[in-house]
């Protein structure tokens, strides 16, 4: 027992040693809590048995080689949350892979795709200041040609930008917050009131209005995003966090029709020439490919053609007859906000019920696809095994009511053939690649439930709790 205990001591030194010395990820244990204080960290909480944490470990080394050789303050590390539960749950993992940038009391959740580029631009952008001066003009357009959604605070000290430095340090994580004077904005730019926050997006400019658009965090996560977008299943995602409907055309980019183009272009103007009335609550976009919808509503949308999508409750809305004219396409719109639209899906039971029959249909699809040898044996085995039983009970049965257990085995086989035959129109339906999709959504999914950045920002006031336990 000694010994074990003294070879372990031995190799948590050498672990940490060889990490202090040479390492661009650190491998953290629970003195992490105390440790961390003073600087800024970017963590990787992982489980030895989840596959996406192993698919991260490459891409997680090259962030740190990354951050380390631009000279970054931020120190990147690497927990096993399953050894040290404790602290991962206090810092609120729920998930694996968990990644969270820990500043001060604040933590931060990364939710973006898992490429080095992106964590990377995530780590540079959370660990620096909220708010950004901007000194120049120069500067302004610079910002302005590589962002295409640019919040800037306009004007002197403020109760407004003490506002704005709040929400910028809740919502760093998705976007930059600039501040400059007025006099660093083109001449083109009129403000007709100052202070001003306002977002430069989507070839225009527009201010926030304290009396019409709410807090000044609602406002920032409603107008993230350009008017009009290019959407995919992550897209999708992270517009749900904005509560606001999604109005699409499904369109097939590698085979474009006249009328997916003309779908398209009308959303795109009715993005733009109708922000007024529509920007509160729709976003607009297209989508390539029917595949991710599909599964979304559990049934077909044609190609090309046009589809609102309510992310909070999974309700959807498709127009009564094929739109051709922008007052169709208005007309609409404004039918899904006034009610009046037919609303299909939805999050109640049955859909819930739906879903899970659909889940199991593709799990067990997928199976089948990447190993149908694997799919045979797997799922044919218990079947045979199952029909031999049933085989046997029936054939050991006494005339009565054997006619009815027939009947039902006849019912119950029909539905079978059926089954099977759908499934394999689906097969023919779906494309390879939507498999992975699927996985990733279905992680997203999971994470969803992930406490929000406030909650995550309580981590730090949990220490005494904790040292009350102690
Ligand atoms: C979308 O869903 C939310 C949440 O259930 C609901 O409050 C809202 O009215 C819905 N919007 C429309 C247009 O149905
Ligand atoms: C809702 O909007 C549609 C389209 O503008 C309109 O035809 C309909 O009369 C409206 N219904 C109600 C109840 O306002």
């Amino acid at each position: 027992m000694a010994e074990v205990k003294a070879s372990l001591i031995c190799g948590v030194i050498a672990a940490f040693l060889s990490s202090a010395v040479l390492a661009f990820v650190e491998d953290l244990d629970d003195t992490f809590k105390d440790s961390r204080v003073n600087d800024i960290w970017l963590v990787d909480f992982y489980a030895p048995w989840c596959g996406y944490c192993k698919k991260l470990e490459p891409v997680w080394h090259d962030v740190g080689v990354e951050l380390k050789t631009s000279g970054s303050p931020v120190r990147v590390g690497k927990m096993d949350a399953t050894a040290y539960s404790g602290i991962a749950s206090e810092f609120g993992v729920r998930g694996y892979p968990t990644i969270k940038l820990l500043k001060g009391d604040l933590a931060y959740n990364y939710k973006g795709p898992r490429t080095k580029d992106d964590i990377v631009e995530f780590a540079n952008r959370v660990a620096g200041p909220a708010v950004r001066a901007l000194p120049s003009r120069q500067m302004f357009e610079h910002m302005m040609k590589r962002h295409d959604v640019l919040f800037v605070y306009i004007g002197g000290d403020s109760p407004l930008k003490e506002k704005y430095s709040d929400a910028a340090s809740e919502l760093i994580v998705y976007t930059y917050f600039f501040s400059a004077s007025e006099d660093v904005l083109p001449e083109s730019v009129t403000l007709p009131e100052l202070p001003a926050v306002v977002v430069f997006k989507d070839g225009g400019y527009f201010s926030y209005d304290e009396y019409e658009d709410g807090s000044l965090s609602s406002w920032v996560n409603k107008e993230r995003f350009q008017g009009y977008l290019q959407i995919d299943g992550f897209t999708l995602y992270e517009l749900g966090e904005t509560g606001k409907l999604v109005a699409i055309a499904v369109i097939d980019e590698k085979d474009p029709t006249e009328e997916s183009g003309r779908l398209k272009t009308l959303i795109q103007r009715v993005a733009k020439e109708y922000r007024e009335h529509f920007n509160r609550d729709f976003q607009f976009g297209h989508m390539d490919g029917n595949d991710y919808i599909n599964s979304l509503i559990m049934g077909e949308v044609t190609v090309p053609s046009v589809i609102i999508l309510n992310t909070s409750n999974e309700q959807y809305f498709l127009p009564g007859e094929p739109i051709e004219t922008m007052e169709q396409l208005v007309q609409f719109i404004k039918s899904v906000l006034n009610g009046s639209a037919q609303a299909y899906g939805g999050d109640g039971i049955i859909q819930r019920i739906k879903r899970v029959g659909f889940d199991a249909r593709s799990t067990v699809m997928s199976v089948f696809r990447s190993s149908p040898l694997l799919g045979c044996f797997l799922f044919g085995l218990p079947l045979g095994v199952i029909s031999l039983m049933c085989y046997g009970i029936c054939t050991a049965e006494t005339d009565d009511g054997s006619d009815d257990i027939d009947a039902l085995k006849r019912e119950g086989l029909t539905d079978e053939e059926e089954e099977e035959e759908e499934e394999r129109q689906r097969t023919a339906a779906l494309a390879g690649p939507e498999e992975e999709e699927e996985e990733e959504e279905e992680e997203e999914g999971e994470e969803e439930g992930d406490g929000n950045e406030e909650e995550e920002m309580d981590a730090g006031e949990k220490d005494p709790q904790e040292k009350k336990t102690d």
